[in-house]
């Protein structure tokens, strides 16, 4: 098999395993979120130096298993990740690097000390934060919210600035905070040029929508 022939064959496996597992998940980390993130990856990664094997394979992983859908798990992703890369028969070099974006790309372990970081990491973690912001962002917040059962808003329960990582994870707070909790401090936590460039432009956007909800929320609109 040429090697080009079996990069290919690498990633059709991987994105058939990904859209099977992800079957019937919460609609903003369903299959068309990883969909969204692996095509930005390779947009981002044409302008930076990557192994862009290690790109597409981490994007296509890099939510099979999300910890806050499994108790907290922080191993169950990275763990059936490696296995499945073993079955297909991934170089073992490939496997580790790629194990190691799963486990470190996550905004909330950017409260902890990185533990790892390649340029592949930082196209595959703006790619990610990217889905987050602008049009998409927005929809994903709310569908998250609805599938918590949370209210939008609720202006006597004002944003937490300051969280540490487990104020985060038992968060409960209406959506619209998770804006100012998260979605307004990824602009200055991308690590690429092309993705500073793009999380501009989105973070506008979230910035112009709040401020019309506001409006409308106390009918001024
Ligand atoms: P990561 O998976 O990078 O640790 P999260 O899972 O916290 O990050 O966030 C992924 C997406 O899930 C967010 O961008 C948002 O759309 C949604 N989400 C997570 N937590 C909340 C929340 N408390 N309120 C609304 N949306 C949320
Ligand atoms: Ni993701």
């Amino acid at each position: 098999m040429s090697e080009s022939v079996k990069y290919q064959e690498f990633i059709n496996q991987t994105a058939y395993y990904v859209k099977d597992r992800l079957r019937g998940c919460e609609g903003g980390h369903d299959w068309w979120h990883v969909y969204r993130v692996w095509r930005m990856a390779k947009h981002i990664a044409v302008k930076e130096k990557v192994d862009i094997l290690v790109v597409e394979l981490a994007a296509l992983l890099h939510d099979i298993a999300d910890s806050k859908f499994h108790n907290n798990d922080e191993e169950i992703g990275p763990y059936l990740s490696e296995q499945f890369l073993l079955k297909i028969g991934v170089e073992k070099a490939t496997i580790e690097h790629v194990v190691s974006i799963i486990r470190n790309i996550s905004f909330k372990n950017s409260f902890d000390k990185p533990a790892f970081y390649s340029k592949e990491l930082a196209v595959v973690q703006d790619a990610d934060r990217l889905d987050a912001i602008g049009a998409i962002g927005i929809a994903r917040a709310f569908n998250f919210g609805g599938f918590k059962n949370r209210p939008l808003y609720d202006p006597d329960s004002p944003p937490k600035t300051k969280m540490t990582k487990e104020d985060y994870q038992k968060s409960d707070s209406p959506t619209l905070n998770h804006f100012y909790e998260k979605l307004l401090l990824l602009k200055d936590m991308m690590n690429t040029t092309t993705g500073k460039k793009i999380a501009k432009d989105r973070h506008r956007y979230l910035v112009k929508y709040l401020e019309r909800f506001i409006k409308e929320w106390e009918g001024k609109l």
